[in-house]
C-alpha cells in the first residue's frame, strides 16, 4: 500500500520496511547498466528544497529521481525570495502552483516536513528535519546492513556519539528494532538520552560498549552546529574517550567488525585518518546505496491526484 508521504519511519510497519529495502535491490542493479536510467517516473516532477547543507542525501535525492527519469528542480534557497522574509508556507504555495509532484525537504526544524505535507497534494519526502528524523538515512542503513547480514536479526549494532543532537541515530534505531536487530547507545553521558527509547541499552564506558560484542560500530558526526553548550572538554578529548583512534581500529579489525557513520565526517575527531581506509568499512557503500533506496522511495510514493 502506497502512502503519500514519508515523514519518519515511526509509522511503517514491518511489511512496508521490507518492501522498500526489497525494492531498492533491483533499483540498485540499474548502477552496473551502460544505460543508467528506468522510466518509472517518467513525466514526474521533483522539487528538492534544502533550508540546510546536504552534500549526500541531496545529491543522492537528484541522482535517484533522474534515474526514475522525473525532471529536478532544484530550489536555490540563498538566491530565492526566502532571504527577502519569504515563509515557509508562501514558498511552498508558490512552489505548489507550479504543480511538482515531489517535493524532498531539508530544514532545522523539527516537523516542518509534516506542515508543508498538510499543505500541499505533493508527495513530501523528509530529508531531514531538526533532531527529529532522518528517515531515508534509517533505511539506506537498513539495507547496508542487510547486504552483509541477510538475516539481521539478532545482529548488534552499536552507535557512538551525539545520540541526543542526532535524527540519524533516531531513524536508523527505529527501522534496526523494527528489523529484530539489537542497538546500543555509547556516548558522554551529557549526549546521551537521560532515557533510552525501545529498551536500548545505554553505555558511556567504550571497554563495556565492546563487551556487548557488536558486530557494527556506527559512528555518530558530532554536530557542532545544533550544540549551544558544550558537552565535552575538547575534541580530542572526544577522540580519544569515544572516537575510532587507530588502537581502537586495530582491536575491530581483529574482532571482525564493521564500520558505519552516516558521513560527513569529522576527521581526527569520531574517525582517524586510517579508518577511512579499514577494510569492513561500510561508509562509501552507504552512500551508493542511498540512491538505490531513494528511488525505491520516490517510486512507492504516490502524491494526491487533481
Ligand atoms: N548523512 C547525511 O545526511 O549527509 P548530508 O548532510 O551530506 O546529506
Amino acid at each position: 500500500m502506497a502512502r503519500k508521504d514519508l515523514l519518519d519511519l515511526a509509522s511503517l510497519d514491518r511489511s512496508e520496511i521490507d518492501h522498500l529495502l526489497e525494492q531498492a535491490v533491483p533499483f540498485k542493479e540499474v548502477f552496473t547498466r551502460s544505460v543508467k536510467k528506468v522510466p518509472a517516473l517518467k513525466g514526474k516532477s521533483v522539487l528538492m528544497l534544502f533550508y540546510e547543507p546536504s552534500t549526500r542525501t541531496h545529491s543522492s535525492f537528484e541522482v535517484a529521481a533522474k534515474r526514475l527519469s522525473a525532471d529536478v528542480t532544484n530550489f536555490d534557497v540563498a538566491h530565492s525570495s526566502v532571504v527577502k522574509g519569504e515563509s515557509v508556507r508562501e514558498t511552498v504555495e508558490t512552489l505548489q502552483a507550479m504543480r511538482t509532484d515531489y517535493i524532498v525537504v531539508r530544514h532545522g526544524r523539527s516537523g516542518l516536513p509534516a506542515m508543508i505535507a498538510s499543505q500541499t497534494k505533493a508527495s513530501v519526502v523528509n530529508a531531514g528535519d531538526g533532531a527529529h528524523a532522518h528517515p531515508t538515512q534509517g533505511l539506506l542503513d537498513a539495507f547496508t546492513l542487510k547486504e552483509v547480514f541477510p538475516e539481521p536479526e539478532g545482529r548488534r549494532v552499536l552507535i557512538v556519539g551525539d545520540i541526543l543532537h542526532s535524527r540519524v541515530a533516531r531513524s536508523t534505531s527505529k527501522v534496526l528494532k523494527k528489523l529484530g536487530v539489537e542497538v546500543a547507545y555509547l556516548g558522554p553521558g551529557s549526549l546521551l538520552p537521560r532515557t533510552c527509547p525501545l529498551g536500548i541499552p545505554r553505555f558511556t564506558d567504550y571497554e563495556e560498549a565492546m563487551r556487548w560484542k557488536p558486530d557494527v560500530v556506527y559512528l555518530l558526526r558530532v554536530q557542532m552546529e545544533r550544540q549551544e553548550a558544550q558537552f565535552f572538554p575538547s575534541l580530542r578529548e572526544y577522540h580519544r574517550v569515544y572516537g575510532m583512534t587507530h588502537e581502537r581500529l586495530k582491536r575491530i579489525e581483529d574482532a571482525g567488525i564493521w564500520l558505519m557513520h552516516p558521513g560527513p565526517v569529522n576527521r581526527g575527531v569520531e574517525l582517524c585518518d586510517q579508518a577511512m581506509d579499514y577494510s569492513r568499512s561500510l561508509i562509501n557503500t552507504q552512500v551508493e546505496n542511498g540512491i538505490a533506496v531513494r528511488m525505491a522511495v520516490l517510486y512507492w510514493l504516490k502524491p494526491r491526484e487533481g
